[in-house]
């Protein structure tokens, strides 16, 4: 072993630990969440990202607009473009999110995100996702991520823990030698309970009343064990909030369980289960292209589509096919948030009615479907249907 690499690594755990406890001070002063209502103009920052992302992020744009447009007039509301938010000047600036795309950001209240490319283990540049770095940097600690198939009664809720576990240090592990590489993962008190009591008070205030609390504590035994613990004890100041806890493997398993799964209602989750587990779950649903994801943080939140910035489809010339759906979920969860639950339900009604109920026009991504374009005056028009109300009605109630 070289001596001089330990020396190094020691170094480096110092830091780390440093930084890890800086942190929980951060999350310690922070205490309330924002209230829109006291806001006079709530600023909702528009960044189309990479990839799909400028388009999709555009047609999103356009809807919430619409169902904003008289708060728009009265000054309630207004939009900030966000336009750097792209790989070529992250490259450039050599960060995940540069210096002046940051402060625009905290600029905003709200933050609707298109896709970014996130450059891979060996790509020459070895600079943190934007949207783990943006996660981090306005402590959007709450991955929430609603999975809905009426048909097959799934109604779940993800709440997935967004800036630790695997995710606090993913880009600072080490690289010891050709034969040794360490990552590590960190859960502290404050992050797990802050993610464990979200899940909780949303059970409870919904009357969903039920929380699984997942983990692999069996074996990482440490951090998933403290997790594990933390449930416990806040589950105690929820005597109405029935819970129970799962194995992530056997979760994995259980989704797929026609009979098991829809005893699951709300779920919360470490950091990377979360990003894998509503990957699967999203695909009950009709896969990536149609789930929203909301990031919550006590000051900003962030929501996005859950997929990627498909480069594939823009290499294949299909970007004119990709689905808006995604994002148009998370527009539904961003006036949700804001205090917009009227115009939030309206929108998810529709996307219910074109998504899954009449599905007169269906994007496939490629041509045999229509394009995005279609897909989203089908929407508006669904939008402006006086009857759209009792038409989603007589569908839910087949
Ligand atoms: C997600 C994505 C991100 C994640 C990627 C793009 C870094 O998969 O939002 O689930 O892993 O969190
Ligand atoms: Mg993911």
């Amino acid at each position: 072993m070289d001596s001089q690499k330990l020396e190094e690594f020691k170094l480096h755990i110092e830091n780390l630990i440093c930084q890890q406890y800086q942190r929980i001070e951060k999350m310690k002063q922070e205490k309330d969440f924002i209230d829109y209502s006291k806001i006079d103009k709530i600023v909702i920052g528009i960044a189309g990202g990479d990839g799909i992302g400028p388009a999709i992020t555009a047609h999103a744009e356009k809807v919430l607009r619409i169902l904003l447009a008289e708060e728009e007039q009265e000054g309630r509301v207004c939009y900030k473009i966000i336009n750097g938010l792209t790989l070529e000047n992250r490259i450039k600036a050599n960060k995940a999110i540069p210096d002046d795309v940051l402060a625009e950001l905290k600029k905003c209240h709200v933050i609707l995100k298109g896709p970014t490319t996130t450059p891979r283990a060996g790509d020459k540049c070895n600079i943190e996702s934007a949207n783990v770095a943006m996660r981090k940097e306005l402590d959007l600690f709450a991955n929430v991520r609603p999975v809905k198939v009426p048909q097959e009664d799934i109604d779940w809720i993800f709440y997935r823990e967004n800036t630790e576990g695997a995710y606090a240090l993913g880009s600072k592990g080490y690289h010891f030698d050709d034969d040794l590489c360490i990552d590590f993962t960190v859960a502290t008190k404050e992050g797990s309970e802050r993610i464990i009591r979200a899940a909780f008070d949303y059970a409870k205030k919904t009357g969903k009343n039920k929380v699984s609390v997942i983990t692999k504590a069996n074996v990482i035994k440490t951090t998933d064990g403290k997790f594990l613990e933390i449930a416990k004890q806040v589950s105690k100041d929820y005597p109405d909030v029935e819970w129970d806890d799962w194995y992530v493997d056997i979760l994995a398993a259980k989704l797929i369980d026609k009979k098991r799964r829809t005893q699951f209602k709300v779920i919360v989750l470490p950091n990377l289960y979360g990003d894998i587990i509503t990957d699967e779950a999203a695909e009950f649903q009709g896969g990536v292209g149609t789930a929203g994801s909301a990031n919550i943080g006590k000051r900003y939140a962030m929501f996005e589509a859950i997929h990627g910035s498909a480069p594939r489809m823009v290499e294949e010339g299909r970007v004119k096919y990709a689905d808006p759906c995604s994002i148009l979920r998370a527009v539904v969860m961003m006036l949700e948030h804001i205090g917009y639950q009227d115009k939030a339900l309206l929108l998810q009604h529709a996307l219910d009615i074109c998504m899954i109920y009449e599905k007169k026009e269906a994007i496939t991504g490629r041509e045999d479907g229509c394009t995005s374009d279609e897909f989203v005056e089908y929407l508006l028009n669904t939008l402006k249907d006086n009857n759209m109300q009792k038409k989603y009605e007589s569908f839910v109630s087949k």
